[in-house]
């Protein structure tokens, strides 16, 4: 017999730089009934380039739907009470793919990828006043961006020069790239994005909440290969199949904003740290778009609906986080799994003098110096691989106190607590050296799976579903586990310079 359920569920798809998963949630409670997770393959083809299959990732997403649906047959949960599915995903990662044949045109290339590092130069020279792009995207001129990879494609690739000519290219991030294949792909596939994604790819006007013409012609990207807009909660189009065939998918966000909405940071000044590949802190700032003094971005928080207003988020992105433990994992094999990261730090209980910063990407936040290369430094013949590892969770805490401290500068008020998720939360000695370095307070929530959280509150709240409400008295309230900073002030701030000193070593390894 199946089992009652108390309330209709709600599925999210969690597609992040590092693995993808698919999680059931009970809409009237908020818990996880089940999920399954995929690791994602990274390819490296050349120093710098960073890149994924677009097929292997929508592969993973049926792959962990199908797993779990099973689960949860397990379970005798019957899954046609799954009413809606939201998805949240990396940004900027870039596709361009072929509506005709459905085909990739080229690998998915990650947000994380220095490939077009020349090409921001060469757009560098000609941007037509500082301020243009940063005033309507909220956005510095990066790498990290999607216009920036676009041009990229349309410049070095055939297959994408002649699909475009002939009227046959998409463009998407991958939440475009999963919704158009989920939803039927070359047959009647839903081309769409949402606000938050649109606002990562740096062609959107943040302000009037469209395509901006002045910037899609600055790049030579041409408007037709762009999805349509749509809010973070609505119905899209119905999965056309699998086991959730027929079932809305209704919620989009990028895995950020997601996760601020899984924290309920609904609030102007509610903020949060997702530790996941990257790490990044967002702080609701309310429907007002703040522009930053300090190094840090302006972007799209949420629109949960289309007659709903849109909330902005000042962010601080840090490009390495929990990659820097898959580096030591796969790189150096000084561990066999992410886990064991832990184990080693603990036997030490100390870095020795040792700093460690992982600018495998260049520096994103503050700094925003793509000649940046990492370092290891302070090294003696004392120094082990559990010196390497403890220093490379100080770099994960050190590179947030940099986020932290710009966000305070400008917000003016100083957070008094920092709310954390992400998968790397659950390594202890990592928490409590985040609350020594940043020196208050770090608060974890009971259930770490915001970003999905998120995804299926959006999905669910959606109009012509209805299942979940988002009333803020509704909210269940969220337990916590909580750090104090054990260590004096002044260690801290000892710790913090040296790093600093480290991080100037680190800059201007590539002209
Ligand atoms: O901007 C990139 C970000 O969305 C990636 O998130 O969770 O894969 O580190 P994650």
């Amino acid at each position: 017999a199946k089992k009652a359920v108390l309330g209709p569920l709600v599925g999210a798809v969690d597609q992040g730089t590092s693995s993808t998963r698919f999680l059931v949630f009970n809409s009237k409670t908020a818990e996880l009934l089940s999920h399954h997770q995929v690791e994602i393959k990274q390819e490296f083809p050349r120093e710098g380039w960073v890149e994924q299959d677009p097929k292997e990732i929508l592969m993973s997403v049926y792959e962990c739907i199908e797993k779990t649906c099973e689960k949860l047959e397990q379970l005798n949960i019957d899954i046609s009470n799954i009413k809606a599915i939201g998805v949240s995903n990396q940004r900027e990662t870039t596709v361009v793919w072929d509506k005709i044949t459905g085909e990739p045109l080229y690998n998915a290339v990650v947000w994380l990828d220095l490939r077009t590092q020349s090409t921001v130069e060469n757009l560098t020279k000609r941007i037509p006043g500082n301020n243009f792009i940063k005033s309507k995207t909220g956005l510095p001129l990066s790498t990290y961006f999607s216009a920036v990879k676009v041009r990229w494609l349309l410049d070095n690739v055939k297959k994408v020069q002649r699909a475009v000519e002939e009227d046959r290219a998409l463009f998407g991030t991958i939440d475009s790239w999963l919704i158009w294949c989920l939803t039927g792909g070359i047959n009647g596939g839903v081309h769409c994005t949402d606000v938050t994604n649109a606002s990562r790819t740096m062609l959107f006007n943040i302000h009037s909440l469209e395509w901006d013409k002045e910037l899609c012609e600055f790049f030579e990207i041409p408007m037709k290969i762009l999805p349509n807009v749509r809010s973070s909660s609505e119905i899209y189009g119905l999965m056309k199949a699998g086991a959730l065939e027929g079932v809305p998918i209704s919620g989009c966000l990028g895995d950020q904003s997601a996760a601020l909405v899984g924290q309920m940071c609904f609030r102007d000044g509610q903020a949060k740290n997702t530790y996941g590949t990257g790490c990044f802190l967002l702080c609701n700032t309310g429907r007002k778009c703040v522009f930053s003094e300090h190094g840090l971005l302006t972007t799209v928080a949420y629109k949960l609906g289309r007659d709903k207003p849109v909330y902005y988020a000042l962010e601080g992105s840090v490009a390495i986080a929990g990659a820097v433990i898959r580096w030591l994992r796969d790189n150096l094999g000084i561990i066999n799994s992410s886990d064991e990261i832990e184990k080693l730090a603990k036997e030490v209980g100390t870095s020795y003098g040792c700093y460690f910063v992982p600018a495998f990407s260049g520096l994103y936040a503050p700094y925003w110096e793509p000649s940046a290369r990492g370092i290891i430094c302070g090294l003696t013949q004392f120094t082990n691989k559990c010196h390497i590892a403890f220093a490379a969770l100080e770099a994960v805490c050190f590179q947030t106190r940099e986020i932290l401290d710009a966000m305070n500068r400008d917000c003016g008020i100083p957070l008094s607590h920092l709310q954390v998720d992400g998968g790397m939360t659950s390594n202890k000695i990592l928490m409590q050296l985040q609350a020594d370095i940043l020196y208050i307070p770090v608060v974890k929530p009971s259930m770490p799976e915001t970003t999905a959280l998120g995804a299926a509150m959006a999905a669910g709240a959606a109009e012509g579903v209805g299942v979940w409400s988002l009333e803020p008295d509704d909210l269940s309230a969220v337990t916590v586990e909580r750090f104090e900073p054990q260590i004096n002030a002044e260690e801290s701030e000892i710790r913090f310079s040296t790093w600093k000193k480290a991080v100037m070593k680190s800059m201007g390894w590539v002209t």
